[in-house]
C-alpha cells in the first residue's frame, strides 16, 4: 500500500508535455497525454538522463540522451537501446490536483 502525495496542479502540465517533480524518494516525470495524467520515474533505465527533458511523441517518451523510449502508460521499453521497463505510479486526480501513489 502506497501513500498518495501531491505532485502538481493539472494546469502545470500542458497537454502533450511532461514535467519533473522531486520527492524525497526520487524524481518523477508527470505526463499529460490528451488530458490523462501519468507518472513514471524520471530517470531513464538506460542511463543518467532525465526523461522530463525528452520528447513526448503521442504516448511514447523519447530519451534525449540516446533516443531510447518508453510507452508512458505502461512503462514498457519500446525504443532501443532501452530494454528495462520504466517504473510507473498510480495517479489520482483530486479536482485540479495531481496526486501520485508512492511506495
Ligand atoms: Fe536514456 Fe540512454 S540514457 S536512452
Amino acid at each position: 500500500m502506497g501513500t498518495a502525495v501531491f505532485a502538481c496542479k493539472a494546469s502545470d502540465v500542458a497537454p502533450g508535455s511532461v514535467i519533473r517533480v522531486d520527492f524525497d524518494q526520487g524524481a518523477l516525470a508527470i505526463f499529460n497525454i490528451e488530458g490523462s495524467f501519468y507518472a513514471t520515474d524520471d530517470r531513464c533505465t538506460h542511463g543518467l538522463s532525465s526523461l522530463s527533458k525528452g520528447a513526448l511523441d503521442g504516448d511514447v517518451i523519447e530519451c534525449s540522451l540516446h533516443y531510447g523510449g518508453f510507452h508512458v502508460p505502461t512503462g514498457e521499453a519500446v525504443l532501443p537501446p532501452c530494454s528495462i521497463n520504466l517504473k510507473t505510479y498510480v495517479v489520482e486526480m483530486r479536482e485540479d490536483d495531481v496526486f501520485v501513489v508512492l511506495d
